[in-house]
């Protein structure tokens, strides 16, 4: 017997005014538990009830943006829309660049590995160790080698040692009577747990020591903020990145995971057309959510680019503030976190904390 409590799923089916309070329960927590998010980057200022309307019908972005499929029932005019704004903001060509929504940043460093792969078959990843995690599970699924790369003072990835693993790296390959193999680098912009910026221009110069280089940015968590501040970080398309990707449900608090991945359009594999869906796809799934890229464009339209670099700006002061306030606070400059020694362990289970307790400044606080 299933009681009004009860979630679980039987033989048959169950009344609608049953999992209705079930949901409603649901939805009362998740807004309860909103108020005390602390220790995860999410910006919980949002509230997109008003465009539950979208759930009337599936909304399913198979392919490419830019191509039509033959079911007729996706949103990818939004999504098209959505890849042109970033573009712009990551100073990519129109004309050149490639992109589309993903399921968050980690299919964006997913796709930017593979397509770097794909450039040079035999390199390694070189990323620093504060690189998300997702990075270590990438270079896995892609079996390709990952290098660690020490971090300065800053907790960005350090140049210098990056280009001495790089010139090691060419040393082996010549001794071996090889060709260069060449570096994939996968730059953060906004590490998760100390906010540093990878410089681009710098780690690429560095990286040529190794031969070729492809360069993917990491941009989950900055890639919103890098522009609109100062100084501005050197991460995007437009200071030498191959590709980048951001993640749509963290500064920009879309309430379902998303992301965009960027990628300069002759990098990309050739694929055939999807046999039965009529679409061109690069992308890595077939289905995409087409509720995602339309809320995406929503957050964007609703903001605008003036709005963006206002909450961008609301969000360091706030952070200053905090910085200013807390005793013992340690932040990198131009970053919207601050970090404090681990409370105890009661508290976090109230606060919701995160690995060292880093809390955001976002616009909700
Ligand atoms: C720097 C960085 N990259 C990638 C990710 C993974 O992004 P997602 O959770 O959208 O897959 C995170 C998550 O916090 C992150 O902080």
């Amino acid at each position: 017997m299933l009681s009004h409590s009860d979630p679980s799923i039987g033989h048959k089916p169950r009344p609608a005014e049953e999992t209705g309070l079930l949901l409603r329960e649901a939805s009362r927590r998740l807004v309860e538990a909103r108020e005390r998010f602390l220790g995860f980057p999410g910006n919980m200022a949002f509230d997109d009830s008003d465009s539950g309307h979208l759930l009337a019908a599936l909304a399913n972005n198979v392919g490419d943006p830019d191509s039509e499929d033959a079911s007729g029932v996706h949103t990818k005019v939004f999504e098209r829309e959505v890849v042109a704004w970033f573009t712009a903001l990551a100073q990519g060509d129109p004309e050149t660049t490639y992109g589309y929504v993903t399921s968050g940043g980690s299919e964006g460093i997913t796709f930017g590995l593979y397509v770097g792969r794909r450039r040079l078959p035999h390199a390694p990843v070189y990323a620093s160790s504060a690189a998300h995690y997702s990075v270590r599970k990438a270079a896995d699924l892609l079996r390709m080698p990952l290098v660690t790369v020490e971090c300065g003072p800053d907790g960005a990835m350090d140049a210098e040692a990056l280009a001495k693993l790089c010139r090691a790296q060419r040393h082996e390959d010549e001794a071996a009577g090889r060709p260069p193999r060449g570096a994939v680098l996968l730059a953060t912009a906004g590490a998760t747990m100390g906010g540093a910026f990878d410089d681009v221009p710098a780690l690429r110069e560095a990286a040529g020591a190794a031969g070729p280089c492809y360069v993917h940015t990491d941009a989950a968590l900055g890639g919103i903020v890098a522009p609109f501040s100062t100084p501005r970080p050197a991460w995007c398309l437009g200071d030498g990145a191959d590709s980048v990707s951001v993640s749509g449900h963290k500064f920009l608090g879309v309430p379902v995971p998303c992301g965009i991945v960027l990628a300069r359009r002759e990098l990309l594999p050739s694929f055939p057309v999807g046999e039965y869906v009529g679409a061109r796809d690069h992308t890595l799934a077939c289905s995409r959510s087409g509720l995602a890229a339309v809320l995406l464009w929503k957050r964007l339209r609703q903001l605008g680019t003036c709005g963006l670099r206002a909450l961008v700006h609301r969000c360091q002061d706030t952070a200053e503030y905090a910085v200013g306030a807390l005793a013992a606070v340690g932040r990198t400059p131009g970053g919207t976190g601050t970090r404090w020694p681990s409370p105890s362990t009661g508290r976090r289970r109230r606060c919701a904390g995160a690995g060292g307790c880093r809390r955001r400044a976002g616009a909700h606080s």
